[in-house]
């Protein structure tokens, strides 16, 4: 058997090290992006603004946007605040052209009581006048980003 120089010995050892090393960072980067992705509670705000749909919601209804005398869908505060017990009825001044929702967008705990999934979605059954609008914006929700919405609503929709 050909015995190791002290040498060898040196460079084993630093191989050993960086393998060491490399494995950590790899463990360390993975539970970060679990972190990041999907640590979100499910019925958590936070969870639902993870989808770009609902992120993009403020690209209209924002202060700096057209519907401006409207809900502000900006932030996950502002979304909160503007949905959860409104309605049409609480922006008189904001000019739309199509009828209103009827009901309140938001309210805790049911979501049949929820006029925003009218607006956004087909999960009522039923739709309201700027349903039509939204699917021609790309702005209908479907998949995990309505599931999620459906589970925010259903666990009384809390601020975070
Ligand atoms: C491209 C612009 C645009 C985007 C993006 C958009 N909306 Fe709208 N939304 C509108 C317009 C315009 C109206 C008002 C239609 C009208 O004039 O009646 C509206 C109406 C509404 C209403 C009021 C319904 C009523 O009858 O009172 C709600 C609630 C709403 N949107 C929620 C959302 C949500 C939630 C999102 C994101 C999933 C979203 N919107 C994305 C443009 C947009």
């Amino acid at each position: 058997m050909k015995k190791l120089t002290p040498k060898h010995w040196l460079l084993n050892g630093r191989l050993l090290l960086v393998l060491l090393l490399l494995a950590l960072f790899a463990g360390c980067s993975d539970s970060d992006e679990e972190a990041l992705g999907s640590t979100a509670s499910s019925g958590s705000l936070e969870k639902l603004f993870s989808h770009s749909v609902i992120q993009g919601c403020g690209s209209c209804h924002g202060p700096q946007g057209l519907e401006s005398a409207g809900p502000n869908l900006t932030t996950k505060a502002s979304f909160h605040a503007s949905l959860v017990g409104n309605s049409r009825g609480n922006y008189t001044g904001w000019l739309t052209t199509g009828s209103a929702c009827a009901g309140t967008y938001v309210t805790p705990y049911s979501v049949k009581d929820s006029s925003v999934l009218s607006a956004i979605s087909m999960q009522n059954g039923t739709t309201c006048s700027a349903y039509n609008y939204h699917t021609t914006q790309n702005s209908e929700i479907s998949g995990k980003a309505l599931t999620d919405f459906v589970l925010w609503i259903e666990n009384g929709a809390p601020a975070n």
